[in-house]
């Protein structure tokens, strides 16, 4: 199959390798000169685990770069809208991106076309796409608009891509499934993953996945209500969390005791400083503000937002209950991106927490195995960037997990505390045993769990409060 992608980010570039390694011929377009031009070098401008491999792989053969959008329309079957999708003002999803695209497509239809939503739209997108290609005089049975939205986590991508949990295609004819079933047959049909090139399976994997076909609206709406639910699973763990450490229990095994059980399930319940990211946040208020306009007030969005950015409140009264005052204090950051695996650092909590603590006038000396670059065109200078966990943990009087990166769960904690000025550990991913931390010689505080201290307190610590500010 033809296939171009439009808009080659997070979500378009990791497609289009993808249906490049799927076997068919991908078109990647872009307005973006820079990306264009780095990504016909050769580089890479993300980071995301195979992506290299599958660049690399295609680049030249099944997958090219252009910024001509209409030539790649003229060429292509299928046409894939990837553009990104960000919150107004107001919090509505911003579409003048995916409406000038739809513009240019228009003017390109040269026979049979589908036109595909990749990007997270409100409901009723696709009926203004038709309408605005309509009204730029294509033929009405020229083409159809379908959604088939994406579920990839940065990190993850292109295995969430190629196994995934399942297909969801919104098409509201049986010609326009059909071209959407054989773009995907590789993977519904189980060829792809018996090939010997295939990208490696990952756990829990379960191929073939199912394709489900709704109508259109349903699909907008499916992307819109999965988003919603995993954020309101964070926050309600998030909940549980403040409760645990008021009464005295342990957030982790709450959550072993209720993730057991298979309605609810174990993934997303992690306690920790909130979500973020370039979706969750943009999606809970772009569904939000869909749903006021259908005449519904979708209360409890309010209350997930809520509960996340109170999170990151509560971390910073921690940090502060750990050391008692925090100006002049030099912290070690271990993680910018918003979360492990990536170097994205859209809506990161980790960044808005190092803000929050340059503005209580802390030092800070930060390490991420990605997101540093990225990092660096925010924070500038106000932060020294340093190139490991110990470098960060040099001389500090405290230092602070903001990312589950797997690297940093395995510290060498001795090491780690000989660098440290106070072995004192604010971990807000509960990455670490309190007890290990605590016959490690740490003061450790984490999410939803008392905080643990040696017995004979830190060594040499400025006595860190036993108790948690539990404001
Ligand atoms: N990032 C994720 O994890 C993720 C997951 C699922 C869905 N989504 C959704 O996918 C969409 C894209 O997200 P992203 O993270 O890839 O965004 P991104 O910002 O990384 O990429 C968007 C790309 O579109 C390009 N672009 C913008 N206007 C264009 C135009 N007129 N013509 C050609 N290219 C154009 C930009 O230059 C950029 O390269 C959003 O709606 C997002 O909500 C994202």
């Amino acid at each position: 199959m033809h296939i171009a992608v439009v808009g080659s980010g997070y979500v378009g570039l990791v497609a289009g390798a993808c249906f490049a390694d799927l076997g068919h011929d991908v078109i990647l377009v872009d307005n973006d000169q820079q990306k264009l031009a780095a990504l016909k070098a050769g580089q890479v401008p993300i980071h995301e685990n195979f992506l290299p491999e599958l660049l690399q792989r295609h680049r030249g053969h099944k997958l090219n770069f252009s910024g001509d959008l209409q030539q790649a329309v003229r060429a292509s079957a299928a046409i894939f809208i990837a553009v990104g999708t960000p919150p107004t003002e107001q919090g509505e999803a911003d579409l003048s991106y995916i409406e000038s695209v739809a513009r240019s497509i228009s003017g390109a239809i040269n026979g049979y076309k589908v036109i595909v939503e990749k990007s997270t739209v409100p409901v009723y997108t696709s009926d203004w796409i038709r309408k605005i290609i309509l009204r730029n005089a294509a033929p009405p049975d020229s083409f159809d608009v379908a959604s088939n939205p994406e579920f990839l986590r940065e990190g993850t991508a292109v295995t969430d891509f190629l196994y995934p949990d399942r297909i969801v295609v919104g098409a509201d004819s049986e010609r326009c499934a059909s071209i959407l079933r054989e773009i995907y047959a590789p993977l519904t049909s189980g060829s792809y993953y018996r090939l010997p090139q295939a990208i490696p399976q990952p756990d829990r994997a379960r191929i073939p996945p199912p394709l489900i076909v709704t109508s259109a609206k349903s699909a907008e709406l499916i992307k819109h209500a999965s988003n919603a639910f995993l954020a309101m699973k964070i926050s309600f763990i998030n909940a549980v969390a403040s409760i645990c450490e008021s009464v005295g229990a342990n957030v982790q095994q709450v959550c072993q005791g209720i993730g057991t059980d298979s309605r609810i399930g174990a993934r997303f319940l992690n306690p920790g400083i909130g979500y973020g990211g370039s979706c969750f946040p943009k999606d809970l208020m772009a569904f939000r503000a869909v749903a006021r306009e259908c005449g519904y007030e979708f209360r409890l969005l309010d209350e997930v937002m809520r509960i996340n950015e109170e999170q990151r409140k509560r971390f910073l009264r921690m940090t502060r209950s750990a050391l008692w005052t925090l100006r002049g204090k030099k912290l070690g950051v271990l993680g910018l991106a918003f979360k492990g695996g990536t170097d994205d650092i859209r809506e990161s909590p980790a960044i808005l927490l190092v803000q929050a603590l340059l503005q209580e006038g802390c030092q800070i000396a930060a390490y991420d195995p990605a997101a540093t670059e990225r990092a660096r065109e925010v924070l500038k200078s106000s932060v020294e960037f340093v190139n490991n966990a110990y470098d960060a943990a040099s001389d500090a009087d405290a230092l602070l997990i903001l990312t589950e990166w797997e690297e940093f769960a395995a510290l060498d904690l001795k090491r780690l505390r000989s660098q440290m000025k106070y072995p004192i550990v604010i971990d807000g991913r509960n990455l670490y045993d309190p007890e290990t931390m605590a016959a490690s010689g740490f003061a450790y505080y984490s999410v939803g769990r008392q905080p643990a201290i040696p017995e004979a307190g830190p060594a040499d610590a400025a006595t860190p409060s036993r108790k948690l500010d539990r404001s």
